[in-house]
């Protein structure tokens, strides 16, 4: 595609996925940083997690030692009141995406992940990028479960 990919965001849950896009990325010397947004734990939880399943998956997959400890990255301010549990900046982010781009976050990764990727470039941490790379991890049928949330004046920019 020729396209360069400076930064890349990623909701961390169980670290599966976080995990497993970072030591391909290191595994492959993509040059390409993974930050990811916690869902539940704290940040010093998550990188322990992270970090220990990233290494471990790459020696697995026999590209070694590649994975510094410093490549790990995550951000625990987006999580609210724990696991699965709306919050204010999840909905506004999911109505945002549906309204300008008609892309359906789910609310409990995507949606608090996109809260973590607006809020970090708002505040500069992409100076410098040209293109982020926001993975959707799919899920979206779980918003039908959540739709109180997103119809509750009390929730989100209506407030
Ligand atoms: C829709 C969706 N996105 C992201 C994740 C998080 O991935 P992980 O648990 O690998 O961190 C999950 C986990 O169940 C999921 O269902």
């Amino acid at each position: 595609m020729g396209l360069a990919i400076d930064h890349m965001i990623v909701p961390s849950g169980s670290a599966g996925t976080h995990a497993g896009i970072l030591a391909g990325m290191e595994g492959n010397r993509a040059g390409i940083p993974v930050s990811g947004i916690n869902v539940s734990r704290s940040k010093q939880e998550q990188e322990a997690l992270v970090n220990d399943l990233a290494v471990r998956t790459a020696e697995w997959v026999g590209a070694g030692n590649c994975v510094p400890e410093n490549a790990v990255r995550c951000f625990d301010a987006y999580v609210g009141p724990g696991y699965s549990l709306p919050t204010d900046g999840m909905v506004d982010a999911v109505r945002l995406l549906a309204s300008t781009e008609a892309i359906l976050l789910d609310p409990v990764y995507s949606g608090k992940s996109m809260v973590g990727c607006i809020d970090l470039t708002r505040k500069g941490f992409f100076e410098g990028c040209k293109n982020v790379l926001f993975l959707h991890t799919g899920g979206s049928p779980s918003f039908y479960a959540y739709v109180e949330s997103f119809m509750n004046p009390l929730y989100g920019q209506k407030r």
